[in-house]
């Protein structure tokens, strides 16, 4: 026992076979999780002689991101993953230069401006509608479909317009970067120094230069021009920190585009593409959105006004969430030490929160491999633990556009739903590997039909 803080240092280690664990690590972090995730609330493990901490339990969740959040930081996993492309933006930094990040855009989130940004969202879907006209009876890639459209959307919104951004190689550049990722998860969970190499390094140090370089662009374009779109440029433009009164240099500009460019399409674009799949298995589901979708729009193109009432539709893409969080694990790395329940948590510790395991507790989710958005329904949803269910993270630094997500996979999947009917096509059943985001392997193949007129 710690005299100072009470808590005990007599952590019930679980033996987790670390050469094993970095093996798996490298092909998909997800296999790595000790077993014991899926059914313990918390489980201790010593890697390499530093302390790991997996949390499953919603209570134990709450006291670290929440209670406990100013005494840890993102830390290595997060620097050594996310670091080289998303710089010191508002997903890795930590802090002060956090701080005034968040604070400096928070406004951009607030519920009325996001409200401006739903006829964007539906025009972008309205453009994927059209572009698949040409495809009906086809099979698609349906996730690439999706990490299109969301990036229209992020575009669109967040810099108001594309400006000659190459999408598919944007697209191509991101999965070369992240493809490495449990490279450098297992490096990271090892202590090995930065400068190890590993395959797969030097194609995603190209897709950075390319990814940063074009949005260095974008912004040396908005300099010159000295346009005022109110849009995040702008924004991240006109920023100065409270504290010491300077504005973001275009580097740090860089970094918050990339973030939020990175960060804002490709986890809305997964769980659209996983509901997708989900609801092509579950016909009686799909025809309980689509009654949904007919009465809300009366047949009508879908407008900005019938969003918020598409409630079923929204608890679709939150179930789909639960089985397949798109940010699947989240780590924080502990500055100061403090006590965990009765532990003393040093500092140095690495914390896991495994949140694809704690969205499959039965403990917490009865039947939890069964796909029932009603487990979304106001009662149910009240008399859960609030961090049973986080795929937005929770804290301090849960997802700033956790609002904007929800508005936009609504208005993205009424718009599709409504003109075509998406079956499965894959020949085996998708299993969810983690790339920093929670990708299907093999891609999800869907076979697209246009439905028959809605009265
Ligand atoms: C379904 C879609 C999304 C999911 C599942 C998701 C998930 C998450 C999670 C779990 C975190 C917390 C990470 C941590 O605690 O380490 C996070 C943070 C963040 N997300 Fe999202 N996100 C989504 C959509 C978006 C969108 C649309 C945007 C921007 C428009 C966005 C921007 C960010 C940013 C900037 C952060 C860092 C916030 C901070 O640290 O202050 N995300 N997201």
């Amino acid at each position: 026992m710690d005299a100072r803080t009470g808590g005990s240092s007599a952590y019930p280690l679980t033996n987790h076979s670390t050469a094993r664990a970095l093996v798996t690590m490298i092909d998909n972090p997800l296999d790595a999780l000790p077993p014991a995730v899926f059914k313990e609330p918390v489980v201790f493990t010593r890697q390499m002689g530093n302390l790991k901490v997996y949390l499953s339990d919603p209570t134990l969740i709450h006291e670290t991101l929440v209670k406990n959040a100013d005494k840890l930081t993102k830390g290595d996993q997060v620097r050594r993953m996310l670091g080289p492309a998303l710089g010191e933006g508002l997903l890795t930094a930590d802090g002060q230069h956090w701080k005034w990040q968040r604070q400096s855009v928070a406004s951009a989130f607030r519920h009325d401006k996001l409200l401006d940004l739903l006829p964007a969202m539906i025009t972008a879907a309205e453009e994927t509608k059209d572009r698949w006209l040409r495809q009906a009876g086809t099979p698609l890639d349906i996730g690439h479909e999706m990490m299109r459209t969301t990036f229209d959307i992020i575009v669109q919104t967040m810099l108001s317009g594309g400006h000659g951004i190459d999408v598919a190689r944007v697209e191509k550049s991101i999965s070369d970067y992240l493809d490495p990722s449990g490279w450098t998860f297992a490096l990271s969970t090892i202590g090995a120094p930065d400068w190890v190499p590993f395959p797969g390094r030097s194609k995603a140090r190209a897709a950075v230069t390319f990814l940063r370089s074009s949005l260095a662009a974008v912004i040396a374009a908005r300099r010159r021009s000295g346009e005022e779109n109110h849009d995040l440029v702008s924004m991240l433009l006109s920023a100065s920190d409270p504290e010491t009164g300077r504005t973001m240099t275009d580097d740090e500009i860089v970094d918050n585009l990339m973030t939020f460019i990175t960060a804002g399409h490709e986890t809305t674009a997964l769980g659209l593409a996983w509901t997708f799949h989900l609801l092509a298995l579950h016909p009686a589901e799909e025809e309980k959105v689509m009654e949904e979708i007919g009465r809300v729009t009366g047949g009508e193109p879908v407008r900005p006004d019938h969003v918020a009432k598409l409630t079923y539709l929204k608890q679709v893409f939150s179930e789909a969430m639960r089985l397949f969080p798109p940010a699947p694990i989240i780590t924080r790395t502990a500055t100061n030490a403090f006590t965990l329940d009765r532990y003393l948590i040093p500092a140095g510790t690495v914390f896991f929160i495994p949140i694809y395991a704690v969205h499959h507790r039965a403990e917490l989710w009865p039947e939890p491999e069964r796909f029932d958005p009603t487990r979304f329904d106001p009662e149910p949803a009240r008399a859960r633990h609030r961090y049973a269910y986080m795929p937005f993270g929770a804290g301090p630094r849960v997802c700033i556009g956790n609002a904007f997500a929800l508005m936009e996979a609504v208005a993205v999947l009424a718009v599709l739903l409504q003109t075509y009917r998406l079956t499965d096509r894959g020949t085996a059943p998708p299993k969810p590997v983690m790339k920093v985001t929670l990708r299907p392997r093999p891609p999800l193949i869907m076979r697209l039909d246009r439905r028959a007129a809605q009265g």
